[in-house]
């Protein structure tokens, strides 16, 4: 039971952190900002929230909540559990438009960058709400309601899904964003 709860909690601090570059990244782009962004580095960490966080994380919680929905005991638990999936799609929703905009510029077609900004500004402010939101809500949850039942139910896909950037195995996609992160992080604290 605790595997999965420290793989959702150990992804969000992995998110937490990539926000933090993708933000710093992104603001490049704003008027008068002194550093150039660097486009890679943004498509890179927007196509890993894409083929990580969209498509393993959030699927996993989803499922656990479903199983966990009849063992809560209030109505209120209830509307969290109903706002964190209707975030789960506006998230992967998001994730996908920021993706083909950015790529939009790294093709060289012309982008309303003001409108990409602020696309960007509520995406960011809508990932750490939602990582708030299930922090407070939906891990006390399932450290009180899970059983060993739900936990082998989602052992394979633990087993059969590590983190492409974070996790043992990394990605040949998420090779320059991986490098960008050990030397953004080389004085503070080990990448995984
Ligand atoms: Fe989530
Ligand atoms: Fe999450």
């Amino acid at each position: 039971m605790t595997t999965v709860i420290d793989r959702i909690i150990k992804d969000h601090q992995h998110m937490a952190r990539l926000l933090d570059y993708l933000d710093y990244e992104v603001t490049g782009y704003r008027e008068g900002s002194e550093h150039a962004p660097q486009l890679n580095i943004i498509i890179e960490a927007l196509d890993y929230m894409h083929n990580y966080p969209d498509a393993f994380h959030h699927p996993l919680e989803s499922r656990l909540m479903a199983r966990l929905r009849p063992r809560l005991g209030n109505k209120e638990e209830r509307l969290q559990f109903d706002m964190i999936e209707e975030q789960h799609k506006q998230i992967t929703a998001m994730t996908q438009k920021l993706v083909e905009s950015f790529n939009t510029v790294a093709s060289d077609r012309v982008v309303p960058i003001n409108l990409l900004l602020a696309e960007y500004t509520l995406y960011s402010e809508l990932q750490r709400e939602h990582m708030d939101l299930e922090n407070k809500f939906m891990i006390p949850a399932m450290q009180s309601l899970l059983t060993t039942d739900d936990l082998v139910l989602v052992d394979n896909d633990l087993k059969q899904m590590s983190d492409p950037l974070f996790g043992s195995h990394l990605w040949e996609a998420y090779e320059d964003l991986y490098q960008y992160v050990v030397e953004r992080e080389s004085t503070l604290e080990p990448v995984v």
